[in-house]
């Protein structure tokens, strides 16, 4: 499993428009299962706060800016999201959150899994406490 970390998306440069992608094993290091997106979140609003056993994620923030933050049970880190060719790959066993939307903010996420409510921690001191017994 890889680490968290920022993926950098290819470019098309187009007097038209620009295009990007990704796709299956390429960019990504997962095969596609779901697909969703977050969008009119007010001001000052905060997604996320948990983390998930076994699945992976993909963040995109194909429009405005946002942060996703993540902790390991040791450290924080905030990647600031704002450009649609930079994506960040989530690993299981990631506290993560969003915050700092933007206006008109709309984020694109792809998982490897299909929605499953068990596969979450949404308590943060449950998390620490398995995030340890795994390392
Ligand atoms: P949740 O993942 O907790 O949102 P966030 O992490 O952005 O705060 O999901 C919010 C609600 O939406 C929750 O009741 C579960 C539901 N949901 C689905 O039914 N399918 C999905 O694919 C997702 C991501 C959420």
């Amino acid at each position: 499993m890889q680490a968290h970390q920022i993926i950098q998306l290819p470019k098309i440069n187009d007097p038209r428009g620009n295009l990007s992608f990704f796709q299956n094993q390429d960019q990504i290091p997962f095969d596609i299962k779901r697909t969703y997106w977050i969008y009119d979140v007010p001001g000052g609003e905060v997604r996320g706060g948990h983390a998930f056993k076994t699945q992976q994620e993909f963040i995109i923030c194909l429009s405005g800016s946002m942060d996703v933050v993540l902790h390991d049970g040791k450290e924080e880190f905030r990647y600031t999201l704002k450009r649609s060719y930079y994506g960040l790959y989530v690993p299981p066993m990631i506290w993560r959150s969003m915050d700092n939307f933007s206006t008109n903010a709309l984020a694109l996420i792809v998982s490897d899994s299909l929605f499953t409510e068990g596969d979450y921690i949404r308590d943060f001191q449950t998390y620490q406490h398995l995030v340890q017994q795994v390392n």
